[in-house]
């Protein structure tokens, strides 16, 4: 199943302040397992065992700043106030108990609902008052709440390294608040943060990183997470052309960005096959190119079938690792991310460094349900 040599996976990899021991991510996965926003001992028991497993990087679920839309569901976990800072200090006293390196995923909804809850929040907001193309959700964000989530950005990072935490990453991606202001169907806003082209839009997110960096100071890795495709709209991109994704990317990296985390539902899905083919460079290959920064690819490693058909709650067997060495070996990217493999198996990386394939396990919708 995997014929390839696994070194290009089990290499380290360095990153300002933070040096990993292999290239293998976990995932953020939404577990809304924290009532209350809460994270418990079942929590920090959860990623001690990724740490355990010989995960390289954790990073944690969507954890939501301090704004009182930031999120929709009422068991997904708060990252401020003093009850849910201390249970992710446990997090990450157990995770660095078991040799092992974490991040929050920082996050705010914006106007996104969950698929999972009837649950609503209060203080919904979006940058024009729509979730998408047409659709209106949530308040239109005044300039003193998109100055005031700036700032719930930089504390919630702040705390992140003051707990002791090796990174942070900002949700950035699949339809949520900062892809809100990205995606011209969601911001329409006529002010600094609205505009015609995808780099004026960046420019709220760009705040966020600077206000992130201002608070963490210039060593601690930040990692910025993208998608091109938005849950409100599986199909659409913010940049269609190497050109585009530049005017995108590189105001970001200039801005503090140390890694783009580059969403993709299968990994070895060509970016720009049109430029460079079918085999051409993905999202991660083509950030890596354009910025230079730190990439983490992502999206079906070791199973398959994608995320999308999980939800929709078809199962996933095992499958082989040969494409991803090929393009690790040929450093297309540099940190490669595992979501279902990592939820349904914490010791998923311990056996594929084992070549244990047959104890790899297959995935089915069930997994959701518990926190193994
Ligand atoms: C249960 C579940 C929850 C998820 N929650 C988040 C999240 O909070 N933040 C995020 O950026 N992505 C989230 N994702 C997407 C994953 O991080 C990942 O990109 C996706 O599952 C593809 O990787 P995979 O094919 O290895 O599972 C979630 C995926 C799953 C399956």
């Amino acid at each position: 199943m995997i014929s390839s040599s696994l070194d290009a996976l089990f290499r380290p990899f360095r990153l300002k302040s933070l040096t990993l021991k292999n290239r293998i991510v976990m995932a953020p996965m939404t577990r809304s397992f924290s009532p209350g926003g809460v994270p418990g001992a079942d929590v920090a028991a959860y990623y001690r065992r990724r740490a355990e497993g010989e995960v390289g990087l954790i990073l944690s679920e969507g954890t939501a700043i301090d704004r009182p839309g930031a999120r929709n569901d009422p068991n997904v976990p708060f990252f401020h106030g003093e009850a849910a800072l201390a249970g992710w200090q446990r997090v990450i006293q157990e995770v660095h108990a078991a040799g092992g390196r974490m991040g929050p995923q920082i996050w705010h909804v914006g106007a996104v609902k969950s698929f999972q809850t009837e649950w609503e929040q209060g203080g919904i907001e979006s940058p024009s008052g729509l979730v998408a193309p047409g659709a209106p959700r949530g308040e239109a964000m005044s300039e003193e709440a998109v100055a005031d989530t700036i700032a719930a950005y930089g504390r919630a990072a702040a705390d992140a390294r003051r707990l002791g935490f090796d990174v942070v990453e900002i949700h950035g991606a699949h339809g949520y608040l900062l892809d809100q202001f990205f995606w011209s169907g969601t911001n329409a806003r006529g002010d600094r943060y609205g505009g015609a082209t995808l780099k004026q839009r960046s420019r709220f997110a760009a705040e966020v990183v600077k206000a992130i960096r201002g608070a963490v100071g210039p060593d601690f890795p930040i990692i910025l997470r993208l998608s091109q495709w938005k849950q409100q709209d599986y199909a659409v991109r913010l940049a269609d052309t190497p050109d585009a994704m530049a005017d995108w990317l590189v105001p970001l990296a200039e801005a503090g960005v140390d890694a783009f985390h580059c969403s993709q539902r299968r990994f070895w899905e060509a970016e720009f096959p049109e430029v460079d083919g079918e085999d051409g460079l993905n999202f991660a290959g083509w950030a890596k190119t354009l910025t230079g920064a730190g990439t983490i690819s992502v999206g079906s490693v070791g199973l398959s079938g994608d995320f999308f058909g999980s939800f929709g709650g078809e199962g996933s067997e095992p499958a082989g690792l040969d494409a991803l060495l090929r393009r690790l070996e040929r450093d297309e990217f540099d940190l490669i991310a595992v979501g279902r493999a990592l939820l349904n198996d914490p010791r998923w990386a311990l056996k594929i460094r084992a070549g244990d394939t047959d104890g790899l396990k297959a995935f089915s919708a069930g997994a959701f349900a518990e926190l193994v």
